[in-house]
C-alpha cells in the first residue's frame, strides 16, 4: 500500500497507539507532535517503534501542529512525501490545553480560553481547509479528531477543553456536510477515560476518575489508546465510506452509564 496518514498528536496515548496500527495496515505515517523532557523521550521511543514497522515510511515533526505557520512550511513537505496524493486521514489527537475550573482560585483567562479552542478545536478546521485546497483531501479521504464525554458533561478542571471538544465536534459536522460530496468524511471518535499523560493533567484526582470509570463502565475496564486506534483502523476501511458527520463511541459503553 502506498497511502499515507497525517496525525496531529502522534507520538503518545491515542495518536501514538493509531500510528502504530496504521503503520501495521500499511499506512505510511506523517506525525506532528510536540514534546519536551521526558515526553520527547516516549516520543522517540514511539517514532523507533513506527519507523521499524513501516520500514522507514514514516516522518515525525516535533513543532506546534496548531500554528499556521508550521501549517504553511509544512505543507510543501507533506505533498512531496505523498506524491502529491491524497492522505487516507487527517487525525486530530492533539492533548494541549488549559486544565482549570471557570472560578476559584485560579479562573480561566481569556488567552487560555483561546488557547485550548484553538489547538483542540479550530486547528482541525484550519488544517482541512488548506490540506483540502492543495487537493491532499479527496475521495475517501477521512477527517477525524477524538472527543470525550466532556463534550456534555461538567467536570473538575475540565470547562476549557470541554469547549474546545464542542468546537471540534461541530466544526467535523460542518466539515463532513460541506466535503461530503467530494467523497471525504469527517467523523469524530468518542473515547472513553483512558489513562494517558493528558488524562494526569486534567486533575491531580485522576486516579480515582479511572477507579470510577472501571466501576461505572459496563464492560469493567477503562478504554485503552489500543480500542481507539482499532475503531480508526476500521472507519478507513472501505465499508465505512458512508459514515459521515458522525460520532463514533469507542468505550465499551461508558457513555450510557450512570455513576454508580
Ligand atoms: N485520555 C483520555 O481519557 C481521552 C478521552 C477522550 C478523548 N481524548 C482526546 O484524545 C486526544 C489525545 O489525547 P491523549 O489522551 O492521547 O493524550 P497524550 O498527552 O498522550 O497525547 C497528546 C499528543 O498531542 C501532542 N501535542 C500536544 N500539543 C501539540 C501541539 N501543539 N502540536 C502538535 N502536537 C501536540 C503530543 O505531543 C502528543 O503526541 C486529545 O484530544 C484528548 O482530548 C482523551
Amino acid at each position: 500500500m502506498s497511502e499515507w496518514v497525517l496525525l496531529l498528536g502522534g507520538s503518545t496515548g491515542h495518536g501514538a497507539a493509531t500510528a502504530k496500527r496504521l503503520a501495521k495496515d500499511g499506512y505510511g505515517i506523517i506525525a506532528f507532535h510536540f514534546d519536551r523532557g521526558e515526553a520527547k523521550k516516549i516520543a522517540e521511543e514511539t517514532i523507533a517503534e513506527v519507523n521499524e514497522i513501516t520500514g522507514g515510511r514514516c516522518h515525525y515533526f516535533n513543532t506546534n501542529a496548531a500554528a499556521e505557520e508550521t501549517m504553511d512550511k509544512f505543507l510543501p513537505q507533506i505533498k512531496e512525501i505523498t506524491g502529491g496524493e491524497r492522505v487516507k486521514l487527517l487525525l486530530h489527537s492533539i492533548a494541549f490545553g488549559t486544565t482549570t475550573n471557570f472560578f476559584g482560585e485560579k479562573p480561566v483567562t481569556q488567552r487560555q480560553m483561546d488557547m485550548t479552542v484553538h489547538v483542540m478545536g479550530n486547528a482541525l478546521l484550519y488544517w482541512t481547509q488548506k490540506l483540502f485546497a492543495e487537493k491532499l483531501l479527496g475521495q475517501g479521504s477521512r477527517v477525524m479528531g477524538l472527543t470525550s464525554e466532556g463534550n456534555y458533561l461538567a467536570m473538575e478542571g475540565y470547562g476549557p477543553v470541554s469547549v474546545a471538544k464542542v468546537a471540534m465536534e461541530a466544526i467535523i459536522r460542518q466539515i463532513g456536510w460541506e466535503l461530503g460530496q467530494f467523497g471525504i468524511t469527517a467523523n469524530a471518535v468518542q473515547a472513553g477515560v483512558t489513562p494517558t499523560r493528558a488524562l494526569t493533567k486534567i486533575t491531580d484526582r485522576w486516579e480515582d476518575w479511572v477507579e470510577g470509570t472501571k466501576a461505572r463502565n459496563p464492560m469493567r475496564r477503562t478504554t485503552t489508546p489500543e480500542d481507539v486506534a482499532g475503531t480508526i483502523s476500521m472507519l478507513l476501511k472501505p465499508e465505512a465510506d458512508f459514515i459521515n458527520c458522525s460520532i463514533i463511541y469507542c468505550d465499551g459503553g461508558e457513555h450510557r452509564s450512570g455513576s454508580i
